[in-house]
């Protein structure tokens, strides 16, 4: 890790902006689909979140308060695109270079995400990503954001965690639009590569300023035994989920486990080359949070069974494994050679206030420790990557688990939205300052490791 080496913090519109209709804003799909019973743990939904669309100055400043170098955030399409005349929404533009205006006086740089899941609803409803349009509308999309925002911003994701929106949308249903069929998932997967693409090279064509990427989550894979079984389950499992997307774009190819799922709606030119949907990436982002043990099993999805191999757990049950972030960046570094960004890490846990009122959060320390130095182990051995952002800034809608689930190094009470910086802020704050001292002296020791 070098001196230019990124220390962030991410979060996403959906999850902590709230104010879903200000300023001309659409609907979106995840508004839709919090308001369907039984979707979402408690009946929570994003409608007010940490409302982060009128606290996001004091945000920010906190964030600056901790040292934090980068932030990745992303943009909600239908405060862009409120209808299906597609006629721009300057409201929510202006809102979004407010927030970077700031973070240019703040001397924090900005990651733009332009999808973390919230499509409009008026998209939802003529198919979603299940609809070959969703290409040309995403691509549009992009490019009119690109467009206003591309001066005051220099790294783009187009996409957060496809495999995600695609696995849980269109196969298990437990996110929007809620669907499990998997004709509809094989055309969304068709779709998503394509718009990707599309979008990458309509951005470039416009300026190549930008360093333009994808965030992927992706996962350590272990079988749960020796047996050739559950080896054989584990090897597939670790396809779907870690090269789905990676290999098509990166490389051009599809694995096989795409075929084993979808073959019926892939072109079939597909099947020997995918060149159509290749395209050049300046960073890729990687989404590491645990590791996952799979064991075969023929009445599950792809024959595996997620299962555990005794490691302690997050609240979200959720296997702390630091080396298989280690082992991560050095097999997607050695296999698709683009620099790489750590674009989410991190963990939910219990927390809670003190009577001091102080959160005294060790566990989510030593979580964060534990990854930072596993990240310093991969560059060490020659990964290039490039920085780290700390899923997430604020305690936040975690999706189908609601407000449940705590994530934040700023934790945030839901009845008054007040913000404290939990122990876990500091600790961060301080491992900056230390890298930063560190690496201006040249050492290369591990700084992360701090006493305590
Ligand atoms: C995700 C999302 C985040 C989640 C986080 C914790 O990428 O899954 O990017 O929105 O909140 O990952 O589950």
């Amino acid at each position: 890790m070098d001196k230019s080496f990124v220390f962030g913090v991410a979060t996403s519109s959906y999850q902590i902006e709230g104010g879903i209709d200000k300023d001309g804003a659409g609907v979106s799909n995840w508004t839709v689909f919090c308001n369907t019973r039984g979707t979402i743990a408690n009946e929570d939904n994003g409608n007010v979140a940490c409302n982060h669309y009128e606290l996001w100055e004091q945000d920010l400043e906190l964030m600056a308060s901790l040292g934090i170098q980068s932030y990745r955030f992303s943009i909600s399409w239908a405060r862009i695109f409120p209808d299906a005349t597609e006629k721009i929404n300057l409201g929510g533009i202006h809102f979004y270079q407010r927030v970077l205006q700031k973070l240019q006086l703040l001397g924090i740089e900005p990651m733009i995400t332009l999808y973390h899941w919230d499509l409009p609803q008026w998209l939802e409803e003529k198919g979603g990503w299940s609809n070959p349009d969703i290409v040309q509308h995403f691509t549009k999309y992009a490019t009119t954001v690109y467009q206003y925002l591309n001066g005051l911003c220099s790294k783009w994701i187009t996409l957060n965690e496809p495999w995600v929106f695609l696995h849980k949308g269109y196969i298990t249903g437990e996110h929007a639009p809620g669907k499990a069929t998997i004709d509809l998932a094989g055309k969304a997967y068709v779709n998503i590569l394509r718009a990707h693409t599309a979008a990458v090279q309509a951005m470039r064509s416009i300026s190549d300023a930008g360093e333009v990427g994808v965030a992927c989550n992706v996962s350590f894979i272990a079988p749960s035994s020796s047996r050739s079984q559950d080896i054989n389950a584990a090897a597939r499992f670790d396809s779907y989920i870690n090269k789905l997307f990676l290999d098509p774009w990166i490389k051009g190819k599809l694995p096989e486990v795409a075929f084993e799922l979808f073959g019926p709606q892939l072109p079939e030119t597909w099947l020997h080359s995918a060149v159509e949907i290749l395209t050049r990436h300046d960073f890729i982002g990687l989404n590491y949070y645990s590791k996952t043990t799979i064991a075969h099993d023929s009445k599950e999805f792809l024959g595996c069974k997620l299962t555990h191999s005794g490691l302690p757990v997050t609240s979200m049950d959720w296997e702390i494994y630091p080396q298989g972030l280690t082992w991560l960046l050095q097999w997607a570094y050695f296999s698709y050679k683009i620099p790489i960004y750590i674009t989410e890490n991190g963990a939910a846990f219990d927390d809670a206030p003190n009577h001091e009122g102080n959160i005294q959060d060790t566990a989510r320390i030593d979580y964060l420790k534990s990854h930072l130095d596993a990240v310093e182990i991969a560059s060490a051995s020659g990964v290039d990557v490039r920085g780290y952002f700390a899923w997430s800034l604020l305690d936040n809608f975690e999706w189908e688990a609601g407000y449940g689930k705590r994530f934040g190094i700023i934790y945030v009470d839901f009845d008054t939205l007040q913000r404290t910086v939990k122990d876990s802020g500091y600790f961060y704050k301080d491992a900056i300052k230390r890298w930063k001292y560190s690496s201006e002296n040249k050492e290369y020791t591990n700084v992360f490791s701090l006493p305590g």
